[in-house]
């Protein structure tokens, strides 16, 4: 039985309300969301690989491409939001190229949006392969990046 079958055989079969805690599932287990998986939870499911698409686009935590070597996990709960997340997600998107829940090209990074990680004091946070960064400025991001492909070419 593949891992995505040894999901899925914990959920009934054609249930529509199972396809949120499926996915989660599946990323948790694969890292990642593939086109093959989609199509596989489709036809358990009953639902088209569209459907699905639409439905798991519309939630950040979804990734659709392996992770890169650096995974940067951005805070942008409320408090983070308020001191300036979406200032900060702005500058890495445009140094990096990449949306949130896509991988650069290079394979050096990919980033997700999360909810508060319970820093709110400290924000804006972000997790970076699991070492906490605390009132991040959108001027630090550049130098950050730079360091971090330093280390993911280590990698
Ligand atoms: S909102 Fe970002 S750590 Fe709480």
């Amino acid at each position: 039985m593949s891992n995505i079958d040894d999901i899925l055989s914990r959920y009934r079969e054609g249930s529509h309300e199972s396809l949120i805690p499926i996915l989660q599932d599946v990323q948790e287990m694969e890292g990642y969301l593939s086109e093959s998986a989609i199509v596989r939870i489709g036809s358990f499911l009953h639902m088209s690989t569209t459907k699905i698409y639409g439905l798991a686009t519309f939630y950040d935590t979804f990734r659709f491409f392996p992770a890169g070597r650096i995974h940067l996990r951005i805070c942008n709960g409320t408090t983070c939001f308020i001191n300036g997340s979406s200032a900060i997600i702005s500058v890495i998107k445009e140094t990096m190229g990449i949306d949130a829940g896509q991988t650069t090209r290079d394979g050096r990074f990919s980033y997700e949006l999360t909810a508060c990680q319970g820093g709110c004091n400290d924000g804006p946070v972000i997790c970076i392969d699991g070492t906490y960064h605390t009132h991040v400025r959108p001027e630090d991001i550049p130098e950050m990046v730079t360091k971090l492909k330093a280390l993911a070419d280590q990698k």
